[in-house]
C-alpha cells in the first residue's frame, strides 16, 4: 500500500487544510498514512510564510529529504500552504527536491497534481487564485474526534502593513451562512464536541455576501446546533460589535474566550502598522469585552520591533499589556516579509534592542498569566480531556472554556480512553503560568 505523510506549519487554517488533504490522499488516492516520514512514498509540506523563522524551518526540513529522493525516485514531494502560493514556481529553485508546488487556493487539486508528477517524474505547479472545484466539499480526516475547525471565511481585506496573509490568502470570501449550519450539524451528529469556527477577521463575516458584517447572527445559529462548546479565531478589535459579545455572553455554548490581537499599545505605530484603531479605541473595545461577558477570558498578539518603534512607543505597549489583563499574550519580533509596505520601511529597530524589549514583555506576560491563573484557584473548572500529559501518563491534560491547559491525576479504576473527547469537572489546586493542576470533582463515562 502507498503512504503518505504530511508536515504542517502555520495557523489553524492550516490545520484545517490539511484534514482535507489527508481526505483528499486517502480517499483519491488510496493512500494510507506512513508510519513516519521516511517511508513515505508522498510527503506533503503545508506551509506558512507568516514570519521568516517559518521559511527558515520548511528549507531545513526540505533539504534533509534528498538522501530519500535519491534513494526512491519515486517519491513524491509537494509544498503547499502559503510560502508555496506566495513564492509559486520559485520554489523549484528555492527547494529543488520539489515535485509539486500548489497554492493555497488550489488543494482540492493536489491529487490530480500528484499523479501528473508521479507520471511524468516531473515538476508539475498550480498557483492561480482560483479553483474551479471547492475545498469545502472535499472529504477531510480530522486529526481528533471531538474537536473540528469550521472556516466561516477565508482571505483578508485589511492589509496590515507588516503582514503577507492577504497576499497568500487573497481578498476575504464568507461562507453562506446556511452552508457553515449545516457542516456544523453534520460534525455535531459525527460526534464533534467543541468546534472552533475560523476566519483572518471573523467580525467581519458576511460583509462580501450580505453587504454588512453577520458574525453574530453566524455565531448564534452555530451555537444553537447542539455542539457543546464553540470558539472562534480571530477578531479584529476594529470591528468587534456588542451584538457579538452579547452573543458570548448569552449562548451557552460560545465559551468566555476572545483572541484579540492589539499588535502594538503605541497609536502611531498602530497608524503605520495600518491597523484601523488607536490605543484608546483598542482599551475601550477590551473594557467593553469584559463588561459585556462575565468571566471572560483574553488574549492578544504583539508585535515588538516594528520598524520606528521607539523606547516611548514600547512603554506604550508594556502599559496597554498591563490594562488589559490578558490570560494569554502570544508575542513575536518584527520579521519583514517581502512584498508588505513595512518591508519596505527603513527606520529598522536594531536587533538587539528588539530582543531587549521583546525579552521584557515576556517577563511581564509571564507574571501576568500567573496572577490570573491563580485567581482559579479553588474553582471547579469545566475540561475537555483531550488525552494523558506526554510526561505522565497518571495526568489527564485538557483545557478549560478559558482555553487554559489542565492538567488533573486520572481518577482510579479509570482507563484514559474513557474520558478522551469527554467534558470533566475539575477543582483547581494549583497555578502556573502557563497551566493549571487540579483534581477531578465528576466526570461521566462514555
Ligand atoms: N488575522 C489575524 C492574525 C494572523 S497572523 C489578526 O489580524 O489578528 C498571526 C499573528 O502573527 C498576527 O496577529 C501578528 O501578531 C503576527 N504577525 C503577522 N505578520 C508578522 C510579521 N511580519 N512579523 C511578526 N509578526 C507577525
Ligand atoms: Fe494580516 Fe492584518 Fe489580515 Fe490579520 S487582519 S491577516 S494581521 S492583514
Ligand atoms: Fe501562516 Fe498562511 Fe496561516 S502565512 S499564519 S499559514 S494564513
Amino acid at each position: 500500500m502507498r503512504t503518505y505523510h504530511i508536515v504542517t506549519f502555520g495557523c489553524q487554517m492550516n490545520k484545517h487544510d490539511s484534514e482535507h488533504i489527508a481526505g483528499l490522499l486517502e480517499s483519491e488516492l488510496g493512500l494510507e498514512p506512513a508510519e513516519e516520514l521516511r517511508s513515505a512514498d508522498v510527503i506533503v509540506f503545508n506551509t506558512c510564510a507568516v514570519r521568516e523563522g517559518a521559511e527558515e524551518r520548511l528549507r531545513g526540513q526540505v533539504a534533509t529529504l534528498k538522501p530519500l529522493k535519491v534513494a526512491n525516485p519515486d517519491l513524491v514531494i509537494a509544498v503547499g500552504g502559503c510560502v508555496a502560493q506566495h513564492a509559486k514556481e520559485r520554489l523549484f529553485e528555492l527547494l529543488p527536491h520539489v515535485d509539486v508546488v500548489f497554492g493555497t487556493h488550489n488543494i482540492a487539486e493536489l491529487p490530480d497534481l500528484i499523479e501528473r508528477a508521479a507520471r511524468s517524474r516531473g515538476r508539475v505547479a498550480a498557483v492561480p487564485e482560483s479553483c474551479e472545484r471547492d475545498l469545502e466539499s472535499t472529504p477531510s480526516i480530522r486529526e481528533s474526534r471531538w474537536h473540528a475547525w469550521l472556516p466561516i471565511a477565508v482571505g483578508c481585506d485589511n492589509f496590515c502593513s507588516y503582514c503577507i496573509v492577504p497576499y497568500t490568502r487573497g481578498r476575504e470570501r464568507s461562507r453562506p451562512i446556511e452552508e457553515v449550519v449545516a457542516e456544523a450539524e453534520r460534525l455535531v451528529a459525527d460526534g464533534v464536541v467543541e468546534i472552533t469556527l475560523l476566519g483572518q477577521n471573523v467580525n467581519s463575516y458576511g460583509r462580501d455576501l450580505y453587504g454588512e458584517p453577520r458574525f453574530a447572527e453566524v455565531l448564534r445559529a452555530v451555537a444553537r446546533t447542539g455542539v457543546a462548546r464553540l470558539r472562534f479565531v480571530t477578531s479584529h478589535p476594529k470591528d468587534l460589535s456588542d451584538e457579538t459579545l452579547a452573543a458570548i455572553a448569552e449562548e451557552p455554548a460560545v465559551c468566555e474566550y476572545l483572541h484579540l490581537p492589539a499588535q502594538s499599545g503605541s497609536t502611531r505605530i498602530l497608524k503605520a502598522m495600518n491597523r484601523g484603531y488607536t490605543r484608546e479605541q483598542y482599551l475601550a473595545a477590551v473594557e467593553r469585552a469584559y463588561a459585556a461577558v462575565p468571566g471572560l477570558a483574553l488574549s492578544g498578539d504583539i508585535i515588538v520591533g516594528f520598524p520606528g518603534e521607539n523606547d516611548e512607543d514600547f512603554e506604550d505597549t508594556l502599559d496597554l499589556v498591563r490594562r488589559c489583563r490578558y490570560d494569554q499574550l502570544f508575542t513575536f519580533l518584527y520579521s519583514p516579509r517581502p512584498g508588505t509596505r513595512a518591508a519596505r520601511m527603513t527606520s529598522d529597530v536594531p536587533r538587539e534592542v528588539a530582543q531587549g524589549r521583546f525579552d521584557r514583555l515576556v517577563d511581564l506576560v509571564q507574571q501576568m498569566a500567573l496572577e490570573k491563573n491563580r485567581a482559579e484557584v479553588g474553582n471547579v473548572v469545566e475540561v475537555l480531556v483531550e488525552g494523558v500529559s506526554k510526561r505522565d501518563a497518571a495526568m489527564l491534560t485538557g483545557r478549560t472554556r478559558s482555553n487554559k491547559l489542565v492538567h488533573a491525576p486520572l481518577p482510579p479504576g479509570v482507563e484514559p480512553a474513557a474520558l478522551e473527547g469527554s467534558l470533566v469537572s475539575v477543582r483547581v489546586t494549583e497555578a502556573h503560568p502557563w497551566h493549571l493542576v487540579g483534581t477531578v470533582a465528576g466526570y461521566q463515562r462514555l
